[in-house]
């Protein structure tokens, strides 16, 4: 059965307190889907998530095209933004398989594409937004 976890965030300012815990969550896995609407708080939480592993990079670089890469004490983080792509077949050309086989952390926005291609255990994690209030549902997959 799917372990699930509900978080209620209240403001923006708790992220930095919840995203280790969540990131230990289920026998971290390392791969993240990020499920919300527009404006939700993806690339929010994944900043969260990068800088509670440890990692100092820049984080303010403009737009990428499918994947940005994070370095952290214990290895790379990949940051996947899937708003723009077309079909699947542009992440096979990206070499999806060998990014979600790495062991190296793959967090995704907009992850529909991706879900049906990963075999191993994933941590899904959907964001409600309600009068500026974020209801996180966490998923062990
Ligand atoms: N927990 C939160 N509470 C309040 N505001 C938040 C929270 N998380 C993010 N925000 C704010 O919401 C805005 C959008 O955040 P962000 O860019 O992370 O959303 P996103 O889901 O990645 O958007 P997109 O769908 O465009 O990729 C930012 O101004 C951010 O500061
Ligand atoms: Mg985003």
């Amino acid at each position: 059965m799917n372990s699930v976890l509900n978080i209620t965030v209240h403001h923006q300012s708790e992220l930095p307190g919840l995203a280790e815990p969540i990131l230990r969550l289920f026998n971290n896995p390392r791969i993240i889907l990020l499920y919300a609407p527009m404006g939700a708080g993806k690339t929010t939480l994944i900043k969260e998530f990068c800088r509670s592993l440890g990692s100092i990079d820049d984080f303010s670089s403009p737009t990428f095209s499918i994947v940005n890469e994070y370095q952290y004490p214990n290895g790379k983080i990949f940051h996947f933004d899937l708003y723009r792509l077309k079909n699947e077949e542009e992440l096979m050309d990206i070499g999806i398989e060998e990014y979600l086989s790495s062991g190296n952390y793959c967090i995704f926005e907009w992850p529909e594409m991706v879900e049906n291609m990963i075999y191993i255990s994933y941590k899904k994690i959907e964001i409600e937004v309600d009068k500026n209030i974020r209801y996180l549902r966490i998923t062990n997959k």
